[in-house]
Order: C-alpha cells, then structure tokens, then sequence
C-alpha cells in the first residue's frame, strides 16, 4: 500500500536520556510539528524523516541503536548527523546563508563554499535514507529550505516516487534570490517535485520569476512549469497553501486550569484586578511620604516619579490596567528591537500608561551556534533593561521578560491574559503565533497588533495592520489596540477567529496532499 513519507530537518519528537540510561521522546510544539504531526500520529502507514538531535560521534554503536529503536517505536526514522555536517548544513547553509536572504536580510547573509558543500552532503544523506526505505508508490513530502536539493535527488533514486515540498518560510524576490551564488542548484533540486507550495500567491509568483529567468523553462498559465526528464514532458505545480493551525489544540489549553492560573498570575501581577487605580497618590508614594512625614523631604527629582504616578492615574481614572503579550523566537527577523522601540515610545507619549500596562515578552533563544542570534539576544537583552530601567517604579516594571522555552499550557496562559498581542515580524512566512493568540482568545476580546510583512496579515485583516519598521505607526496602533472597547475587539476577532477555526492545519495538510495526488497522476502530463 502507499505511503506518506514526511520529511523534515528536524523530527515533530526530541530526545531525552532518563536517568537510568534509558530514553524517552517528547512531542515538540513548533509549527510544522502541531502542523503535521496530527496526520503522522493518526495514520499507522506515515513516516517522518528527519534530524535525530544527536552527535552520533559522541555515543557507543549500542546507545544509537537504543535512539533508533525508540525513534523508530513512533514511526520516526531519525537521520544522525555530526557537529561538522550540523555547523556547515544547519547553522551555516541554512541558517545563515537561506534564512537571511529568504527573509530578505541580504546583509545578514554569509556565502560560504564549506556550508553550501556540507547542505549537498546532507541532502544527499537524506536522499539515501529516503530511498533505501521508500517504496515505488509512495508520496514524499518534503518540508522548508533545509532540503530544497532532495526533490531532484530523490526523483533521480526513484522515479516513480510522488514528491512535494512546502516551503514555510518567504520565497525573496528574483533581485534578491539572484545574489545567491548556488541558486540555481536549489531551483534545480526543486524540479524533482510534483507540487511546490508556498504560503501566499507573492511568494509563487517570485519564485517562478526566478525560475524562468534562471533555468529558462517553459511555465503556463496555470502555475506549471515544463520540464524534460528522460525525453518525456513532466511538469511541476506552484500553488500557494496558507498553513492554519490547530484551533480546537490552543482553545483547549487555553481553557485548562493550569493557563487560567498562568492568566490569574499575570493579571494579578500586572495590577489587573488587585490594584484599582486611585486619583490620589500611588501606595508606595503614600507610605514613603508617611515614613519621611513631610514631603519636604524629597527633591523635585524624588517627586517626579509621584506625579507622574498621579498624572496617569488621574488620566486612566477608575480604568482597569492592561496586559500586552508576545511569543517569538529570539530572531532578528521577529522585529524585537524595533517593537521594543515602539512601546517605549508609547510609555513616553502617552505617561498615562506607565505604572498601567504590563508588556510580557516571551522570547525564546534560538539557533545560539549562530553569530548573529548571539548578538540578537545581547541587544534585546540590553534595551529591556534601558527600558524597564528609564520607566519602572518601586511596585511596577514595565516589560516581564522570560527567555525560556515554555511548555503549550503556560504559552495559552500568556496569550489568554493578553489584551492585547503585539506580533511584529520584520519578515515572516505566516507567523503562527498571531493565529494562536486568537484561537486562544476564543469568543473573547483582545486586539491583535499585527505586522504587515507577514504571511498571515493577508488573512488577518481585522487586526491592527502595522509596518514594523515605522515606530511610530506601532506605537499609535498600540495605543488604540489598548484602548479599544471590548465589543469592538469581540466583533473582530469573530471575523478572523471563524476563518481559522475551518482553515485549520488539517485542512491546509488535507488540501496540499490532495493536490499533490491529483498533480502526479500519471495521466495529468497528457492532458
Ligand atoms: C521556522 C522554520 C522551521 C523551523 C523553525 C524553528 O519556522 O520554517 O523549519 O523548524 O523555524 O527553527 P529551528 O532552527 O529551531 O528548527
């Protein structure tokens, strides 16, 4: 019988040694593996193909039978791959050379013939793996820019094979991709596939820009590319699949007593319901002047912070105090920075605020082998502390700022107590998280503040669209997404919240797999 083979750098399952030697598998929680993984769980005959996580060079030949053994107990085929082939495929090629230039971070972007050697290598390990378990018959589905050389590579092992690639990240425009020196190699690697996916119309209509000045083949006007394999005409779809995510997964959780306390916690923390503003002075104003009895005691420097204090409660009157959340990866091309900028300009703009709203920043590190994150999280580090060292007072800090990964429950717990989510990518190819907040705001109210160079905005429209390059823009937009009333966010989120709750990750897996089936039909390229 066919089957679905997935394959992906990294597997929907990490590793971990127990204690007594022995090991167990836990589920990740990224995008592609909430994605996918539910397909893979559900039907017996899927595979996924994929990095195992582990330095096979540090561990004994029976250790790596026992990884195998487990990885394989979940009908996961882990591919073992050394720290030279990680630094040279994984964080060089693909994270420091792909993802910046797809982003189009060309000044980020390192060329480099060791890393583009070590990706070859890999694919080319992934192609074996593949090929050596794959039957005639069976579809492959291939996953992100970490392997855009395997379609070819496998297609030239076993021709029969139907095979399909998604890309989840943005596809650049020609200008930008042409500055890539091996980019004709991976548009020829991506040849091999039935079907190409991408998440918006612009990022196929990029790509097939550079595919036809590039490899100079036939396109239609249906999307299809023309190519010549052994003497016969086969052709190859572009089409674009905007990736959903699992509503029911992060309504549910959302909804567990574990997020409710998460949210009780922030909300408590944030003033939200323990501490009612009062148009006299702050409590902590109030107890230092009674310890001091007289206000003489201080300087016009000392009272500065009291009447701001009092200014801002005076403004906000009998108002309740506001949470602002987020949830990214330490990337730069998240727009941490730049956002962080935004809402310290909204703190001196608008004072009412200060000592009113809390900004939760949850920001995990990632990809740290690479220069450029190090750097990322040294600076974001830094303005988080300008920013809560210029605007905090005694019983108040602007930013909480938490650089863990998070487990799904307290992450629903955040995005539950948001009013509203601040989601401003420099560049992105959907963003998840703006669709997680709103699925775990579920019938409720929250205002979404979402950039505009994401695939998602084309979705979302009923948020509050921003360039996240004009701070001032995001600030305003910040401004009115605190101060909007609950109706009215409960009447936009309705809209956005009832298109994600069909267009789910199912029915984008649902819908690419179908295509990819009725494109590779043998008859098709008679038509
Ligand atoms: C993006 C990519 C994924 C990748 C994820 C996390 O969403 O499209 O393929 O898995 O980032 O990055 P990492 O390098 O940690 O796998």
């Amino acid at each position: 019988m066919a089957r679905l083979i997935i394959v992906s750098n990294r597997l929907p399952m990490s590793l971990h040694s127990r204690p007594d030697g022995t090991y167990v598998l836990t589920q990740n929680i990224g995008g592609l593996s909430t994605a996918i993984g539910p397909y893979h769980k559900s039907h017996k005959d899927c595979l996924w193909v994929g990095w195992s996580g582990i330095d096979p060079t540090t561990r004994t030949e029976d250790e790596i039978n026992a990884i195998s053994d487990e990885f394989t107990r979940h009908r996961c085929i882990p591919i073992f791959l050394d720290s030279k082939q990680i630094n040279g495929y994984y964080a060089g090629y693909s994270n420091d050379t792909l993802w910046p230039l797809f982003h189009d971070f060309a000044h980020e972007a390192k060329f480099d013939s060791l890393t583009w050697k070590a990706y070859e290598e890999v694919n080319e390990k992934f192609a074996d793996t593949i090929a050596a378990l794959a039957n005639p018959d069976d579809t492959v589905w291939v996953q992100d820019y970490h392997l855009m050389l395997l379609p070819a590579l496998l297609r030239a092992r076993q021709p029969k094979l139907k095979i399909g690639w998604f890309l989840h990240i943005p596809f650049p425009s020609p200008e930008i991709f042409h500055q890539l020196p091996n980019g004709k190699e991976l548009l020829e690697g991506l040849m091999g596939a039935d079907l190409l996916g991408f998440h918006t119309e612009d990022f196929c209509a990029n790509f097939l820009a550079s595919v036809k000045s590039m490899l100079n083949l036939g396109i239609d006007k249906g999307g299809r590319i023309s190519v010549q394999e052994d003497g016969r005409q086969r052709f190859v779809t572009v089409d674009a699949f905007p990736i959903g995510m699992d509503y029911g997964l992060y309504r549910r959780n959302a909804r567990s007593s574990l997020a409710q306390a998460m949210r009780h916690g922030i909300e408590a923390f944030s003033g939200k319901r323990t501490r009612r503003v009062s148009t006299s002075l702050s409590a902590e104003s109030r107890a230092a002047a009674e310890a001091e009895e007289s206000w003489s005691a201080y300087t016009e420097d000392d009272l500065s912070e009291v009447k701001l204090a009092q200014s801002a409660a005076a403004k906000r009157g009998t108002r309740d105090n506001k949470v602002i959340v987020s949830v990214d990866r330490l990337d730069y091309t998240k727009g941490l920075p730049e956002r962080l900028r935004a809402f310290a300009l909204m703190l001196s703009r608008y004072p009412e605020w200060v000592g009113h709203v809390t900004y939760y920043l949850l920001a995990t590190p990632s990809r740290e082998g690479v220069e450029s994150y190090r750097q990322l999280k040294e600076h974001v580090d830094q303005l988080v502390g300008e920013i809560n060292g210029k605007y905090s007072l005694l019983s108040w800090t602007p930013i909480h700022y938490i650089t863990r990964s998070l487990p799904i429950k307290p992450v629903c717990g955040i995005y539950s107590a948001g009013d509203v989510a601040l989601v401003t990518p420099l560049r992105d190819g959907m963003n998840l998280v703006a669709k997680e907040y709103l699925a775990s705001r579920d019938g409720r109210d929250g205002a979404l503040v979402l950039s505009d160079q994401c695939g998602a905005a084309s979705e979302l429209t009923d948020a509050y669209i921003v360039n996240p390059y004009d701070t001032e823009a995001v600030c305003e937009a910040l401004h009115s997404a605190l101060e909007i009333s609950s109706a009215e966010a409960k009447r936009r989120n309705a809209v956005m919240q009832a298109r994600l709750k069909y267009r789910t990750a199912s029915l984008w897996s649902t819908e690419f797999l179908s295509a990819l089936r009725q494109v590779s039909d043998p008859r098709w390229a008679d038509r």
